[in-house]
């Protein structure tokens, strides 16, 4: 800025020319810094010069980057590999093969916990899972998977690791529930030549407005039957959502617990009873199914699926408005502009942006935070693995001394249960961080269950209980989704981080 004490020194004409030169320099400052602000602001409101047309058809990242560089320079981050105490992932080297051409990999999960690999036995899981990594991979590792190898996967599974909205659109012939049908019924890898894009931009954003929207036709079917269920007829959450409230669902389209339905291999979120996990059990108590036979036990069980979205509901922060995006594409300053941090990564990375726009502590007090509800999750976690262990050795013990299947229903529909509780957070991606007291209940409950189930191996008299489902109230305490209450993001304009 131009110094105003420099010329006040002199006197007489000089002092009035020179205050004079100030003021000219200062209007012309003034002017120009106007100027200034007001291109910024034009360039805030209306961010990016169409460089490239868009329609609903640019399914290609890299166009889109034309128009907006700084979102696709974050997007194409998600690369990255970093490891935090309980998330992130580790870039482990890969020697590639023709069967898997990758050249780095995440960290084998069942290596760092064997426990995993009989929780899973007779489950492809068991043969390769690994630490999640960043959204670039999406496509490439479930390709390579493993677990392609044990079992024949459907199309299905590409609805969430790959750019589909297209596909769905074009084989649909405009209707998108068509498409996503066609897709369910082929294979793999039939449907893997139609795709050749991880989640991309028009799988999030209207290529007109930018508008966020869901283009998943599991989560549109979802949420429009659970909203059924609580009396909202016709929900169309492109239409019905709040703003905040998207900035959460568009997440939740892959970041939740699912299955296969029927010969048809429907994609289904069990969500037509809620979120909580006593409504998931008791949808698929309704609706039987397996995901396989535990090969110790001979348990018909089930596997849970990264419950993201439905752990989150039932925490503090989605209580109170704070969405996937606030913590995961926090807004960062670029110039004038705000823009959302498309490097969706572990905010345990990021807690400067993430975390502290709320919370007025040091990253350390923070992070500490974060890590000590982590902590109490893992260590509940493994308590309820050390007695699933006791319980897999126990029935083995009695199926060898002659124990069948119909003396062990009752044992079975205890493990059943009681796995499919330690397996929902086990799966969860934060380890307890996004609802650290619903994970310690749904812990608790687990290990309870399982340890019941080794007491009915020894004493076929004893009468077990299981805790039922949910306290009177529970159906409504979240404010989330899941309820016909207030809408998660409802407060969200002032909270959700729109704030700074
Ligand atoms: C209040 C902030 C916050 C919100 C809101 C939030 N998360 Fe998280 N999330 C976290 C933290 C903290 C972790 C733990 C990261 C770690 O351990 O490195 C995490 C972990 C994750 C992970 C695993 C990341 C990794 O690096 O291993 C995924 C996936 C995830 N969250 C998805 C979601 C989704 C989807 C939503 C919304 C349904 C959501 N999160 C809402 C803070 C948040
Ligand atoms: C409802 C959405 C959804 C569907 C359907 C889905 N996935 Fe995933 N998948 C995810 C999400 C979210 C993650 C990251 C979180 C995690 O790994 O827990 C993931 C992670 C993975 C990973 C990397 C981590 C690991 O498990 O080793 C592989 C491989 C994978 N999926 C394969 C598959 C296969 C094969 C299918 C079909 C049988 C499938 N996925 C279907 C959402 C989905
Ligand atoms: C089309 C499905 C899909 C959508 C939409 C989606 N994700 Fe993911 N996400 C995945 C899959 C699949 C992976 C695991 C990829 C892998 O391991 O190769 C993943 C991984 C992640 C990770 C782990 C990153 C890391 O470095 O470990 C985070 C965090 C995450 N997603 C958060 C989000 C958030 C927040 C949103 C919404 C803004 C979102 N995801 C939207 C499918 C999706
Ligand atoms: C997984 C979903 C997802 C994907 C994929 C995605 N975005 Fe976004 N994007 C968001 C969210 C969430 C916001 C915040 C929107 C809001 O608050 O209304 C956003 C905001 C934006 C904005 C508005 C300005 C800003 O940064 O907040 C632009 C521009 C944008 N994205 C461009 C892109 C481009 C270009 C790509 C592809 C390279 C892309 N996005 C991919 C979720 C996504
Ligand atoms: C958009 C605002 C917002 C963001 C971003 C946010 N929080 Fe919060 N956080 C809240 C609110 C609101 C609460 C509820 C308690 C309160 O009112 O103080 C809360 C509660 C918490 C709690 C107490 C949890 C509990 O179960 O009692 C912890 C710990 C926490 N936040 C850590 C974090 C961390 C770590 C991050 C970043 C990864 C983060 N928060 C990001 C708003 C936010």
């Amino acid at each position: 800025m131009v110094n105003p004490s420099a010329p006040v020194k002199r006197r007489g004409l000089l002092l009035l020319v020179g205050v004079g030169v100030v003021s000219a320099l200062a209007a012309a400052a003034a002017v120009a810094l106007a100027t200034n602000i007001f291109e910024r602001k034009q360039e805030a409101r209306n961010p990016f010069f169409r460089v490239a047309e868009l329609t609903d058809d640019t399914v290609d990242p890299a166009i889109w980057g034309k128009n907006f560089p700084l979102q696709y320079d974050m997007y194409l981050r998600t690369v990255d590999q970093v490891r935090t105490k309980y998330g992130g992932s580790e870039a482990v080297p890969h020697a590639p093969t023709q069967a898997d051409p990758r050249s780095v990999v995440a960290q084998s999960r069942l290596e760092e916990d064997p426990r995993l690999k009989t929780m899973w036995a007779g489950y492809a899981f068991s043969k390769d899972f690994r630490e999640e990594r960043g959204h670039a991979h999406m496509l490439a590792d479930q390709t390579f998977t493993e677990r392609q190898q044990v079992t024949k996967q459907p199309g299905t599974c590409l609805h969430c690791h790959a750019s589909t909205y297209n596909v769905y659109k074009k084989l649909g012939d405009g209707d998108l529930m068509k498409g996503f049908d066609a897709v369910n019924h082929m294979t793999y890898f039939e449907a893997r030549k139609l795709t050749e894009h991880p989640v991309a931009c028009i799988d999030c954003h209207d290529s007109q407005t930018l508008q966020l929207r869901v283009t998943r036709p599991a989560f549109m079917q979802a949420m429009a039957r659970m909203k059924a269920a609580q009396g909202v007829q016709d929900y169309n959450v492109n239409r019905d959502a709040t703003r905040q409230e998207m900035r959460s669902y568009v997440c939740g389209q892959c970041h939740v617990e699912y299955y296969f339905k029927g010969p048809e291999k429907t994609l289904t979120y069990p969500w037509d009873k809620g979120l909580k996990i006593e409504n998931i059990l008791a949808y698929y108590d309704e609706n039987p199914h397996k995901d396989w036979t535990h090969a110790d036990t001979g348990a018909p069980v089930l596997k849970a699926q990264h419950p993201e979205f439905e752990m989150w509901n039932q925490g503090v922060h989605a209580r109170s408005g704070v969405s996937c995006s606030d913590c995961h594409m926090p807004y960062t300053r670029v110039g004038a502009q705000k823009i959302s941090d498309h490097h969706v990564r572990s905010p345990l990375l990021n807690i400067n942006r993430a975390c502290q726009t709320c919370h007025h502590f040091s990253e350390a007090e923070l992070r500490a935070r974060a890590e000590a509800l982590q902590e109490r999750t893992f260590r509940l976690r493994n308590q309820g693995l050390d007695a699933l262990m006791g319980l897999v050795n126990d029935v083995k013990a009695a199926k060898a001394a002659g124990k069948t299947d119909q003396d062990l229903a009752g044992v079975y529909a205890l493990q059943r249960r009681g796995q499919f509780m330690l397996d929902f957070i086990e799966a969860e991606n934060s380890m307890g961080f996004h609802a650290p007291e619903e994970a310690a209940r749904i812990l608790g409950q687990a290990t309870n269950l399982i340890r019941q189930a080794q007491i009915l191996v020894r004493d076929s008299n004893f009468k077990p209980e299981i805790p039922d489902a949910l306290p009177a109230s529970a159906g409504d305490a979240h404010a989330g989704p899941g309820t016909g209450g207030k809408p998660v993001g409802s407060p969200a304009e002032g909270t959700g981080g729109t704030a700074h």
